[in-house]
């Protein structure tokens, strides 16, 4: 993942080209905000600024999509997102509990990232494995009927 900091000339010139690519589309402002949030990693009120005035459009406008839309983050985020899922079913089977297991085993709560920049937990909506509630997704990995500790902490573990 890249950093503001790191090389940051370099990675707003690729989100200018980006811009100067899009901006012509009906209503870029949200893909991009995306690619901008691949290219930096996260969308910090710098980026957004520059966007605003590339677009010529008011950062508050930024300010209120980046904020409406929890795919988007102001805070950088972990090699990780640890995604909870928070549907019907996996709330019934104890969504709740699992979210607590791994906050304790992480030491963060929903939204944030771990110290290491490890992992973000965040929470989504049904990911379409219901049959496995409860479930959380790690990338391309999904993990279902995890009902106790040593469970969540073993998969963790899994990604370096
Ligand atoms: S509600 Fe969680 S996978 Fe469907």
């Amino acid at each position: 993942m890249a950093s503001v900091t790191q090389d940051s000339s370099r990675l707003y010139d690729k989100l200018a080209e980006v811009i100067e690519e899009k901006k012509d589309l009906r209503n870029p402002l949200i893909e991009i905000l995306r690619i901008a949030q691949e290219i930096f990693g996260y969308l910090p009120v710098e980026v957004q600024e520059f966007v605003a005035e590339k677009m010529g459009i008011p950062a508050s406008k930024i300010y209120g999509v980046v904020t409406f839309y929890n795919f988007f983050s102001m805070k950088p985020r972990g090699k990780y997102t640890l995604n909870v899922c928070t549907g019907t079913a996996c709330f019934v089977k104890g969504a709740p509990r699992l979210i607590q297991m791994i906050a304790e085993e992480l030491g963060v709560q929903m939204g944030e990232t771990t110290e290491d920049g490890r992992f973000t937990m965040s929470a989504v909506r049904c990911v379409g494995a219901c049959s496995l509630a409860p479930v959380f997704v790690i990338g391309e990995d999904t993990f279902g009927r995890i009902d106790n500790k040593d469970k969540v902490k073993e998969i963790l573990a899994r990604y370096e």
